[in-house]
């Protein structure tokens, strides 16, 4: 099932971002048998996930028009990419699967009520076997255990990565996602 269209975006990568994706392929379908989700369509998600990682800020803020994303994300190519491969995905590739487009336009930050499939694209992102980053492996082994808990310990880490470098505004959906996560994790 979309063989072809995932080769096509998978064609657009450049060498570094392929090698990225394919780890978060790997990891994501493991974590699918782990939780019981969708493979096929996790998959999807994951090969478009980054479409437009690492694009000139020039080229996001004029697809930030086309694709009718709200102006706020206009300068901030770490959070407008996810939005960008979502909106890709529905308006020129036709997926129409709501729970696939969330996990690729919240792949970057969570938000609140995170679906299985939300959260697996979330995690495998960040934990990838390319990753190095300091708590990364203590961040693999929760989740085999619980995917829960696992998206509360990579949104603490994010967020605490952000108030030390002096970040302001850390966007609300990751605020309100480890806010959830607080309140629903027994
Ligand atoms: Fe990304
Ligand atoms: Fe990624």
């Amino acid at each position: 099932m979309y063989e072809k269209l995932k080769k096509e975006v998978l064609a657009k990568l450049t060498e570094k971002r392929l090698n990225h994706t394919e780890g978060v392929r790997r990891t994501a379908a493991r974590m699918c048998e782990i939780y019981g989700e969708d493979k096929e369509k996790v998959d999807l998600a994951v090969c478009f996930h980054d479409l437009y990682r690492g694009k000139q800020a020039e080229e996001l803020d004029r697809l930030i028009d086309k694709y009718g994303i709200p102006e706020r994300y206009k300068g901030n190519a770490n959070l407008a990419h996810g939005k960008l491969a979502a909106a890709a995905m529905e308006q020129d590739y036709g997926i129409t699967d709501e729970d696939v487009l969330s996990a690729v336009s919240f792949h970057t930050t969570g938000r609140a009520a995170m679906s299985t499939m939300e959260k697996i694209v979330f995690l495998a992102d960040a934990i990838e076997p390319g990753r190095d980053y300091p708590g990364v492996d203590a961040l693999r082994k929760m989740a085999d255990e619980s995917l829960d808990k696992a998206c509360l310990m990579s949104l603490e880490g994010t967020i605490k990565f952000l108030e030390e470098q002096g970040v302001a505004d850390i966007d609300s959906d990751t605020i309100e996602a480890r806010d959830y996560l607080l309140e629903t994790i027994k």
